[in-house]
Protein backbone atom coordinates (compact mmCIF):
# COMPACT_ATOMS: atom_id res chain seq x y z
CA UNK A 1 0.00 0.00 0.00
CA UNK A 2 1.09 3.05 -0.79
CA UNK A 3 1.20 5.67 2.05
CA UNK A 4 1.28 9.10 2.74
CA UNK A 5 4.73 9.89 4.22
CA UNK A 6 6.70 7.55 1.56
CA UNK A 7 8.19 10.05 0.06
CA UNK A 8 9.28 12.15 3.21
CA UNK A 9 12.88 12.60 3.55
CA UNK A 10 14.02 13.29 7.35
CA UNK A 11 15.67 16.47 7.82
CA UNK A 12 18.90 17.19 9.37
CA UNK A 13 17.86 20.51 10.69
CA UNK A 14 14.65 22.67 10.96
CA UNK A 15 15.22 23.75 7.54
CA UNK A 16 12.40 23.94 4.90
CA UNK A 17 12.05 20.65 2.95
CA UNK A 18 11.86 21.24 -0.31
CA UNK A 19 12.99 17.99 -2.19
CA UNK A 20 9.90 16.04 -0.27
CA UNK A 21 7.77 18.17 -2.63
CA UNK A 22 9.71 18.24 -5.55
CA UNK A 23 10.22 14.46 -5.91
CA UNK A 24 9.25 13.49 -9.43
CA UNK A 25 5.78 11.25 -8.81
CA UNK A 26 5.12 8.12 -11.18
CA UNK A 27 2.20 8.08 -13.30
CA UNK A 28 0.52 5.89 -11.08
CA UNK A 29 1.04 8.68 -7.92
CA UNK A 30 -0.10 11.23 -10.15
CA UNK A 31 -3.48 9.68 -12.05
CA UNK A 32 -3.70 8.98 -7.54
CA UNK A 33 -3.51 12.80 -6.82
CA UNK A 34 -5.66 14.08 -9.71
CA UNK A 35 -8.41 11.83 -8.84
CA UNK A 36 -8.53 12.75 -5.20
CA UNK A 37 -8.32 16.40 -6.39
CA UNK A 38 -11.28 15.84 -8.99
CA UNK A 39 -13.62 14.32 -6.61
CA UNK A 40 -13.06 16.88 -3.35
CA UNK A 41 -14.19 19.19 -6.32
CA UNK A 42 -17.04 17.67 -7.39
CA UNK A 43 -18.02 16.26 -3.79
CA UNK A 44 -17.79 20.79 -2.21
CA UNK A 45 -19.29 21.87 -5.57
CA UNK A 46 -22.19 19.87 -5.45
CA UNK A 47 -22.32 20.61 -1.60
CA UNK A 48 -21.98 24.12 -1.66
CA UNK A 49 -25.47 25.60 -1.89
CA UNK A 50 -26.74 23.34 1.38
CA UNK A 51 -23.50 23.38 3.16
CA UNK A 52 -23.97 25.92 6.01
CA UNK A 53 -27.61 23.83 6.79
CA UNK A 54 -25.57 20.96 6.92
CA UNK A 55 -25.99 18.96 10.02
CA UNK A 56 -21.82 18.97 10.29
CA UNK A 57 -21.94 22.64 10.50
CA UNK A 58 -23.02 21.71 14.23
CA UNK A 59 -20.82 18.56 15.08
CA UNK A 60 -17.61 19.47 13.25
CA UNK A 61 -16.95 22.86 11.68
CA UNK A 62 -18.13 25.71 14.07
CA UNK A 63 -16.16 23.72 17.15
CA UNK A 64 -13.35 24.34 14.78
CA UNK A 65 -13.56 27.55 14.20
CA UNK A 66 -14.37 28.02 18.11
CA UNK A 67 -10.93 26.32 18.41
CA UNK A 68 -9.32 28.98 15.50
CA UNK A 69 -10.35 31.32 17.83
CA UNK A 70 -9.59 30.38 20.82
CA UNK A 71 -5.91 30.18 19.95
CA UNK A 72 -5.95 33.47 17.32
CA UNK A 73 -7.02 35.32 20.62
CA UNK A 74 -4.21 33.74 22.58
CA UNK A 75 -1.87 34.46 20.33
CA UNK A 76 -2.47 38.00 19.16
CA UNK A 77 -4.38 39.54 22.30
CA UNK A 78 -1.81 41.57 23.39
CA UNK A 79 -0.79 42.60 19.70
CA UNK A 80 -1.32 45.48 18.64
CA UNK A 81 0.32 44.60 14.87
CA UNK A 82 -2.28 43.97 12.18
CA UNK A 83 -1.84 40.62 10.88
CA UNK A 84 -2.78 39.40 7.07
CA UNK A 85 -4.49 35.55 7.41
CA UNK A 86 -5.22 32.98 4.42
CA UNK A 87 -7.25 30.10 5.33
CA UNK A 88 -6.43 27.10 3.09
CA UNK A 89 -9.71 25.02 1.88
CA UNK A 90 -11.86 27.99 3.12
CA UNK A 91 -15.23 26.24 2.12
CA UNK A 92 -18.44 29.02 2.56
CA UNK A 93 -15.98 31.33 3.89
CA UNK A 94 -17.61 31.39 7.63
CA UNK A 95 -14.27 31.22 9.83
CA UNK A 96 -13.28 34.07 7.42
CA UNK A 97 -15.81 36.23 8.22
CA UNK A 98 -15.71 35.82 11.81
CA UNK A 99 -12.36 36.55 11.66
CA UNK A 100 -12.54 39.87 9.77
CA UNK A 101 -15.66 40.63 12.20
CA UNK A 102 -14.01 40.12 15.28
CA UNK A 103 -11.96 42.79 17.22
CA UNK A 104 -8.49 41.03 16.23
CA UNK A 105 -6.89 43.91 14.07
CA UNK A 106 -6.76 41.55 10.74
CA UNK A 107 -5.38 43.64 7.80
CA UNK A 108 -5.90 41.18 4.87
CA UNK A 109 -7.92 38.04 5.58
CA UNK A 110 -7.82 35.86 2.43
CA UNK A 111 -9.64 31.98 1.58
CA UNK A 112 -8.85 29.61 -1.04
CA UNK A 113 -10.71 26.91 -2.24
CA UNK A 114 -10.71 24.35 -5.13
CA UNK A 115 -13.83 24.39 -5.45
CA UNK A 116 -15.64 27.10 -7.80
CA UNK A 117 -18.76 26.89 -6.10
CA UNK A 118 -17.77 26.91 -2.60
CA UNK A 119 -15.32 30.26 -3.44
CA UNK A 120 -18.60 31.93 -4.90
CA UNK A 121 -20.81 30.95 -1.66
CA UNK A 122 -17.76 32.73 0.17
CA UNK A 123 -17.75 35.71 -1.73
CA UNK A 124 -21.76 36.16 -1.23
CA UNK A 125 -20.99 35.94 2.45
CA UNK A 126 -17.98 37.97 2.15
CA UNK A 127 -20.80 41.24 1.03
CA UNK A 128 -22.54 40.60 3.80
CA UNK A 129 -19.40 41.77 6.03
CA UNK A 130 -18.75 45.22 3.93
CA UNK A 131 -16.11 46.80 4.91
CA UNK A 132 -12.41 45.08 5.82
CA UNK A 133 -14.49 42.02 3.89
CA UNK A 134 -12.15 39.02 3.22
CA UNK A 135 -11.03 38.16 -0.42
CA UNK A 136 -11.44 34.60 -1.90
CA UNK A 137 -9.29 32.73 -4.57
CA UNK A 138 -9.84 29.34 -6.46
CA UNK A 139 -7.08 27.30 -5.81
CA UNK A 140 -5.00 24.05 -5.02
CA UNK A 141 -3.35 23.63 -1.45
CA UNK A 142 0.04 22.60 -3.43
CA UNK A 143 0.38 25.70 -4.93
CA UNK A 144 -0.48 28.38 -3.55
CA UNK A 145 -0.75 31.70 -5.80
CA UNK A 146 1.60 33.83 -2.84
CA UNK A 147 4.55 34.87 -2.90
CA UNK A 148 7.42 33.36 -0.10
CA UNK A 149 6.45 35.34 3.38
CA UNK A 150 3.40 37.16 2.73
CA UNK A 151 1.06 35.68 5.85
CA UNK A 152 1.26 36.23 9.73
CA UNK A 153 -0.71 33.32 10.04
CA UNK A 154 -2.62 30.50 7.82
CA UNK A 155 -5.54 28.40 9.00
CA UNK A 156 -6.58 25.23 7.55
CA UNK A 157 -9.89 23.65 8.66
CA UNK A 158 -11.87 19.48 8.30
CA UNK A 159 -9.81 20.31 4.31
CA UNK A 160 -6.42 18.53 4.75
CA UNK A 161 -7.87 14.93 4.89
CA UNK A 162 -8.46 15.52 0.95
CA UNK A 163 -4.86 16.35 0.06
CA UNK A 164 -3.36 13.58 -1.66
CA UNK A 165 0.13 14.79 -1.26
CA UNK A 166 -0.39 16.36 2.62
CA UNK A 167 3.35 17.04 3.00
CA UNK A 168 3.73 19.18 0.30
CA UNK A 169 0.77 20.84 1.67
CA UNK A 170 2.12 21.78 4.32
CA UNK A 171 5.49 22.66 2.80
CA UNK A 172 3.55 24.73 0.44
CA UNK A 173 1.84 26.70 3.71
CA UNK A 174 5.04 27.49 5.11
CA UNK A 175 6.74 28.69 2.27
CA UNK A 176 3.66 31.88 2.45
CA UNK A 177 4.40 32.47 6.18
CA UNK A 178 6.57 35.32 7.53
CA UNK A 179 9.37 34.79 9.96
CA UNK A 180 7.15 34.75 13.01
CA UNK A 181 4.28 33.33 11.30
CA UNK A 182 1.90 30.41 12.47
CA UNK A 183 0.24 27.56 11.26
CA UNK A 184 -2.93 26.47 12.63
CA UNK A 185 -4.78 22.89 11.16
CA UNK A 186 -7.40 20.91 12.39
CA UNK A 187 -9.06 17.86 11.36
CA UNK A 188 -10.89 14.77 12.40
CA UNK A 189 -8.69 13.20 15.27
CA UNK A 190 -8.17 9.17 14.64
CA UNK A 191 -6.24 8.54 16.95
CA UNK A 192 -9.06 6.76 19.52
CA UNK A 193 -12.25 4.21 19.15
CA UNK A 194 -14.72 6.97 18.57
CA UNK A 195 -12.29 8.98 16.31
CA UNK A 196 -12.03 6.04 14.10
CA UNK A 197 -15.30 5.02 13.92
CA UNK A 198 -15.82 8.49 13.07
CA UNK A 199 -13.62 9.74 10.58
CA UNK A 200 -11.66 6.54 9.27
CA UNK A 201 -14.46 4.73 9.03
CA UNK A 202 -18.01 6.49 8.45
CA UNK A 203 -16.18 10.00 7.01
CA UNK A 204 -13.71 7.93 4.58
CA UNK A 205 -16.01 5.99 3.22
CA UNK A 206 -18.38 8.43 2.69
CA UNK A 207 -15.82 10.73 0.82
CA UNK A 208 -13.76 8.27 -0.79
CA UNK A 209 -14.16 6.00 -4.19
CA UNK A 210 -11.79 3.17 -4.63
CA UNK A 211 -9.67 5.13 -6.90
CA UNK A 212 -9.95 8.55 -5.05
CA UNK A 213 -9.21 8.33 -1.29
CA UNK A 214 -9.18 10.91 2.04
CA UNK A 215 -6.56 10.13 4.29
CA UNK A 216 -6.98 11.59 8.01
CA UNK A 217 -3.81 11.99 9.33
CA UNK A 218 -3.07 10.33 12.67
CA UNK A 219 -1.73 12.47 15.57
CA UNK A 220 2.25 11.68 15.12
CA UNK A 221 2.09 12.03 11.55
CA UNK A 222 0.77 15.49 11.20
CA UNK A 223 3.20 16.55 13.91
CA UNK A 224 5.70 14.96 11.73
CA UNK A 225 4.71 16.75 8.75
CA UNK A 226 5.29 20.29 10.95
CA UNK A 227 8.37 19.13 11.56
CA UNK A 228 9.62 18.41 8.41
CA UNK A 229 8.40 21.17 6.60
CA UNK A 230 10.69 23.45 9.58
CA UNK A 231 7.98 24.83 11.80
CA UNK A 232 9.16 24.74 15.47
CA UNK A 233 7.47 24.69 18.38
CA UNK A 234 4.55 22.46 17.45
CA UNK A 235 2.00 22.27 19.80
CA UNK A 236 -0.95 19.75 19.41
CA UNK A 237 -4.35 20.01 21.16
CA UNK A 238 -7.36 17.56 20.98
CA UNK A 239 -10.77 18.79 21.19
CA UNK A 240 -14.41 17.28 21.31
CA UNK A 241 -15.59 13.47 22.34
CA UNK A 242 -18.37 12.47 19.89
CA UNK A 243 -16.71 14.06 17.17
CA UNK A 244 -13.60 15.01 18.07
CA UNK A 245 -10.83 17.18 16.37
CA UNK A 246 -7.44 18.48 17.15
CA UNK A 247 -5.75 21.19 15.98
CA UNK A 248 -1.70 20.93 15.13
CA UNK A 249 -0.26 24.39 15.44
CA UNK A 250 3.76 25.27 14.33
CA UNK A 251 5.64 28.72 13.85
CA UNK A 252 8.01 29.65 11.69
C1 LIG B 1 -15.26 20.13 4.69
S1 LIG B 1 -14.85 21.58 3.79
C2 LIG B 1 -14.17 22.61 5.09
C3 LIG B 1 -14.45 24.07 4.85
C4 LIG B 1 -14.06 24.96 6.00
N1 LIG B 1 -12.62 24.99 6.20
C5 LIG B 1 -14.77 24.55 7.25
O1 LIG B 1 -14.13 24.08 8.21
O2 LIG B 1 -16.01 24.68 7.28
C6 LIG B 1 -13.39 21.12 2.89
C7 LIG B 1 -13.00 22.15 1.86
O3 LIG B 1 -11.69 21.86 1.37
C8 LIG B 1 -11.67 22.17 0.00
N2 LIG B 1 -10.56 21.47 -0.66
C9 LIG B 1 -10.45 20.15 -0.93
N3 LIG B 1 -9.29 19.89 -1.56
C10 LIG B 1 -8.64 21.07 -1.68
C11 LIG B 1 -7.40 21.45 -2.24
N4 LIG B 1 -6.56 20.56 -2.82
N5 LIG B 1 -7.03 22.76 -2.18
C12 LIG B 1 -7.86 23.67 -1.62
N6 LIG B 1 -9.06 23.37 -1.09
C13 LIG B 1 -9.45 22.07 -1.11
C14 LIG B 1 -13.04 21.74 -0.49
O4 LIG B 1 -13.38 22.30 -1.74
C15 LIG B 1 -13.93 22.18 0.66
O5 LIG B 1 -14.46 23.47 0.47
Amino acid sequence: MTTQQDDISTPESNAPVRDAASTQPGAMEVKRRRAVKHKARAQFDSWAHTYDRSIVQHLLFQPSYRLFMQELYRWRKDMSAPFDLLDIGAGTGTWTAMVAGSPLPSRRVVGLDYSKNMCQAAHRKAAEVGAGAPGFINGDAEHLPFEDGSFDVVTCSNSFHHYPHQQAAIIEMRRILRPEGRLMLIDGFRDNVIGWTVFDFFITRAESTPTAKVFHAPWSQMRSYFEHAGFREVRQRKSGIWAPIFITMGVV
